[in-house]
């Protein structure tokens, strides 16, 4: 005799990318093709991107870590140098300095955007500060233009890890707009998605040409443009490089995926303000919202428990589970990782506080509201259980 099967709840996942029939026939088209390493789509890939977030040149790579350590590099950043960057990150912010030889410096952040400050970073200047790596978290964008007036007359850069940015504004403009590196994801879990791959966008001509060669094993002339050129053409090598390179089966992803960001942004919004409309009554609860002057793509929603909550988060997590729904701790506290064990440094308080009572919710462009009021019931009635009103 069989057991009848146990009843189970669909879970709500906290993210699915937004991927259809269109970008699997890009890639079909690719394949056809029979050039799928970097080649033409890599190139309109990432002409048409840098034009989106409002930078001159794109540098396509195989994902936004390898982008970070790119930009580091070929601002010179080497061993002995320390570059300022915030613990409330996902680690490949903090290990992308430590690829250089460099040394990370956590500074802590504001407890409204979850970003630095010059407020948070100042304190944390030394003379061997050789950089800022700023993070627009969860897509909240960070005032890059408040960091730059305190690092700019210091004569250290500020350069951006935008992973999580792509279709976030502030000032009006795009972030990436006027950045002096830029690094971006496109992660699954981001909005938009080639699967693994990234970006760095610059306005400098001569720092694109160099991460070119550097992402292709420093290479003189790139295979795709040897091949084009038909002759026989000998390519040099004049340093070190490193294979980053992104391939045209995920930029002809990445060109259909671009062309729905509007949409994928739009949407989130929309989702988002009514989260925020369910939690706004909810004593002491706080969550993402648009900082000052900026417009969030909300690429996470996360929601802080309020003071003196009884519980922990992750009880909290565990009863969502328990209704399907699957949401995550909120963004991490790198140097609470064993990786980062040995790091001194000054206390991190609100990287802790946001790190450790915070869930980021399901959020995706194909949400639907049936779901989405889901979310909301059930972690109300967690809370409500827990005292909270
Ligand atoms: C802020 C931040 N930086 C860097 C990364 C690394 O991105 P990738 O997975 O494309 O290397 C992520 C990914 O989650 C991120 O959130």
């Amino acid at each position: 005799m069989t057991n009848p099967p146990i009843p189970t709840i669909p879970t709500i996942p906290v993210m699915r990318p937004w991927l259809g029939e269109e970008e699997a026939t890009a890639a079909a088209e690719v394949v056809r093709s029979g050039w799928v390493a970097q080649g033409p789509r890599v190139a309109e890939f990432e002409r048409l991107f840098a034009a989106q977030v409002g930078a001159s040149t794109g540098v396509a790579v195989s994902s936004c870590t390898t982008g970070l350590h790119l930009m580091l590099h070929v601002l010179g950043v080497g061993p002995g140098d320390e570059v300022i960057v915030p613990s409330h990150s996902f680690i490949a912010t903090a290990n992308a300095v430590r690829y250089t030889g460099a040394f990370p410096v956590f500074a802590d952040v504001s407890p409204v955007t979850g970003n630095l400050t010059p407020q948070t970073v100042e304190p944390v200047l030394s003379p061997r500060t050789r950089a800022v790596m700023v993070v627009h978290q969860g897509g909240i964008p960070a005032d890059v233009p408040a960091l730059r007036a305190l690092c700019g007359p210091r004569g250290i850069p500020v350069v951006e890890d935008a992973a999580c940015a792509a279709g976030a504004t502030f000032g009006g403009r795009p972030v990436g707009a006027g950045a002096l590196l830029a690094a971006w994801s496109f992660h699954p879990r981001k909005l938009l998605t080639t699967g693994e791959g990234g970006m760095v966008t610059t306005d400098d001509p001569e720092w694109a040409a160099r991460m070119r060669r550097l992402r292709e094993h420093g290479m003189s002339v790139s295979a795709a443009d040897r091949h084009a050129a038909g002759g026989a053409v000998v390519e040099e090598y004049g340093e070190t490089g490193f294979n980053y390179r992104m391939t045209d089966l995920q930029a002809a992803i990445g060109l259909v995926q671009l062309r729905k960001l509007g949409a994928m942004v739009a949407r989130r919004r929309e989702l988002a303000a009514r989260y925020q409309a369910a939690l706004a009554g909810v004593a002491g609860v706080r969550f993402a919202q648009d900082p000052p002057g900026g417009t969030t793509n909300y690429q996470s929603f996360w929601v802080l428990l309020p003071d003196g909550y009884p519980g922990s988060r992750n009880d909290v997590l565990a009863a969502l589970v328990a209704r399907g729904v699957s949401a995550r701790r909120g963004i991490m506290a790198s140097h609470l990782e064993s990786a980062y064990a040995e790091h001194p440094g000054g206390p991190l308080p609100v990287t802790e506080l946001l790190s450790g009572r915070s869930l980021i919710l399901p959020l995706y462009h194909d949400l639907s509201e049936p779901d989405q009021d889901r979310v909301i019931a059930g972690l109300l009635a967690v809370l409500s259980g827990a005292g909270v009103p």
